[in-house]
């Protein structure tokens, strides 16, 4: 077998500052002694240099996929192999190996969960047994945390939980930057289709949606923004986006990304209008976005036109090229975020671990933010990590934030 899978993770784990930083008080420290985490992630290098330094940090680690399609198979060899690491993952599992990957990682009661997306919580929540073990967990993604403030309003979350995706260092990078590079590293991959000049639909604007437009546009995209929030609407408008429906847009349009969030943003009846041969991705967690569903069952041919794109025919005669079955296409067809982005979202991870592990017992059954310091924390360390200096307040400046009568 080749060692590609040990040289992508040197490769992550080289280019990893912070999580390096981190790594270096974690083996003085261990902070997980005696520590179990289940881990549902997407499988790749940086997630493995994440999973390793949890461990070099003390803990028991057993970890699966958060999607059927995202494994790095690779990695998944190496972690194994060279690592003597407990990973359930393949790229391209059924739904049912999907689910009893996940179910490995609780084999054995975990004390933390880590999740990108909640299936892993939603197992464990549904288990008594495991659910009186549970200290706390992280989840990683927007949709996830949706889910979990669902859980939390109908009063059935269990244990705690800290929402990573809303810390600062998380999603003002991550989402923006790491989505807008990946999605069109995966795009180009799957497709070897020129962007410069085309018509293409970002549905939603959020953060990950803000930075697939803007790297788009950076490419020579004509980019129309749709959107269900007046403010973002509005907000894409002044970014300089031609915001339109979806029923409309997808008329004129050579290529879709939906970032959203929502269920059948594209729906089958859109499909019936688009431009005819127009090219659908997913950045979104899940692969109900685009009417995978709808799709399946109406169209009335579908051929495998590159290794990961579907060209289906409809009942009217109007062909739609699907990417990666409508799956994250960051991962599913790409290499992930980057790396330094990856860096800094697994630095927020360890640290909140380690302060849920700090605060066993204090900690209620609640949706919680990752503490400020902690985000502030990894800030500072990526600063360092680039060499980057900053000012800092005087104590007369510190004086004049606290005054109200000082003015000129
Ligand atoms: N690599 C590991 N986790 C990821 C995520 N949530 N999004 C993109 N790339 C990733």
């Amino acid at each position: 077998m080749d060692n590609n899978g040990f040289l992508r993770l040197k490769w992550a784990r080289d280019h990893m500052p912070v999580s390096a930083k981190i790594r270096e008080r974690f083996l003085r420290e261990k902070p997980f002694k005696g520590i179990k985490i289940s881990m549902a992630l997407h499988v790749e290098a940086k997630t493995g240099i994440f999973a390793l330094l949890l461990s070099e940090g003390g803990a028991d680690v057993r970890l699966a996929s958060c999607n059927p399609l995202s494994s790095d198979d690779s990695v998944v060899e190496s972690l194994k192999n060279d690592y003597n690491y407990k990973v359930y993952a393949k790229k391209g599992e059924t739904q049912e190996e999907y689910y009893s990957n996940i179910e490995k990682t609780v084999e054995v009661p975990p004390d933390i969960i880590i999740d990108d997306g909640g299936d892993l919580t939603n197992l464990v929540s549904e288990r008594h047994e495991l659910v009186k073990n549970i200290i706390g967990g992280n989840e990683e993604t927007t949709t996830g945390v949706v889910r979990l403030k669902a859980m939390e309003k109908a009063g059935a979350l269990k244990f705690p939980m800290f929402d990573v995706n809303d810390a600062q260092m998380k999603h003002f990078f991550d989402n923006r930057y790491g989505s807008g590079q990946s999605a069109l590293d995966g795009f180009m991959n799957a497709t070897n289709i020129l962007l410069a000049g085309k018509h293409v639909i970002v549905a939603g604007y959020g953060y990950v949606g803000k930075g697939v437009a803007m790297r788009l546009k950076g490419m020579g995209s004509n980019v129309t923004v749709t959107e269900v929030d007046p403010v973002k609407a509005i907000e894409a408008v002044m970014d300089g986006f031609n915001v339109d429906t979806m029923n409309n847009a997808i008329r004129y349009s050579d290529i879709i990304f939906t970032a959203t969030g929502m269920k059948n943003v594209v729906s089958y009846d859109d499909m019936l209008v688009a431009k005819k041969s127009i090219i659908l991705g997913n950045v979104g967690h899940f692969n109900n976005e685009i009417d995978f569903d709808g799709l399946s069952k109406r169209s009335i041919n579908k051929t495998q036109v590159r290794n990961m794109v579907t060209e289906y025919k409809l009942e009217n005669g109007n062909t739609i090229n699907l990417i990666s079955d409508g799956r994250l296409l960051n991962l599913a067809a790409g290499q992930g975020h980057p790396v330094e982005i990856m860096d800094l979202s697994f630095a927020l991870q360890a640290l909140t671990a380690e302060y849920i592990v700090k605060n066993k017992g204090k900690l209620e059954k609640k949706v919680y933010p990752v503490p400020e310091e902690i985000d502030i924390d990894v800030a500072k360390i990526e600063l360092e990590a680039l060499n980057i200096k900053i000012d800092n307040y005087t104590e007369d400046q510190l004086k004049y934030l606290n005054s109200y009568t000082e003015g000129t």
